[in-house]
């Protein structure tokens, strides 16, 4: 059996993404195995729900580095202390430094709560009821320098319907998140999608794999 890449989940505070990982991983069948959390943010929820799976856990405060450079070089060494291969943003509510990017780049991706390159930034689902949009969604994407952009790795759609609140709306998506990134992680680990050269999506697999519906909800 091929080695199942080791994959660190950077978070910052709930976890519940994280938590679907966990239990995707938790199979042995499944192409990656969760090597490290590490959260940015002391007592994040997400670390609790790791050391409950056993996995390491580890915090780097960034109010504790005078610069993002800094603060991204102690990230980097803990990932190449624990070996880890591929990195999972989960709510990580930092932006990386060029540099870091650059050096974990086609290795590194980002879960947002739109459909990129729709909702880009925050607050997104205030903005998705004021547009009107009828479908939105969330999206996986490799990490660039440019916040939320990249080349899209997969995606899910998640309808609008009458009465929606932010709340609502971030409910439902967070539904489609937990299986869209178990989802996308696999393809990443089985190298089934990957960045070419010149950074554009290299896919093995018919387009419909990286996409979830959730039609008539
Ligand atoms: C998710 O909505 C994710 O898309 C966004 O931050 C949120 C994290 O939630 N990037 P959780 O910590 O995984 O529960």
């Amino acid at each position: 059996m091929i080695a199942r890449k080791r994959t660190a989940v950077l978070i910052s505070g709930r976890g519940s993404n994280l938590q679907a990982l966990i239990d995707a991983t938790s199979e042995s069948a499944f192409p990656a195995e969760i090597a490290l959390v590490l959260s940015n943010v002391a007592g994040a929820p997400g670390l609790a729900r790791a050391a409950g799976a056993g996995i390491p856990v580890r915090t780097i405060p960034h109010q504790s580095y005078p610069s993002r450079e800094a603060f991204d070089a102690a990230v980097n060494d803990v990932l190449r202390e624990y070996r880890i291969d591929l990195v999972c943003l989960a709510g990580f509510m930092r932006i990386l430094s060029d540099g870091f990017v650059k050096a974990w780049e086609s290795r590194i991706v980002n879960i947002h709560p739109s459909l990129l390159p729709a909702f880009k930034g925050i607050d997104v689902h205030r903005r998705v009821l004021e547009a009107g949009v009828r479908i939105t969604g969330c999206t996986v994407h490799f990490v660039v320098a440019e916040l939320d952009s990249g080349p899209i790795i997969a995606q899910a759609a998640v309808p609008v319907v009458e009465g929606d609140t932010e709340d609502s709306i971030a409910a439902r998506t967070l539904e489609a998140e937990h299986r869209l990134y178990p989802l996308a992680l696999k393809l990443l680990a089985e190298g089934r999608v990957s960045l070419s050269p010149n950074g554009a999506l290299f896919t093995r697999v018919p387009h419909a794999s990286g996409t979830l519906f959730s039609p008539g909800l």
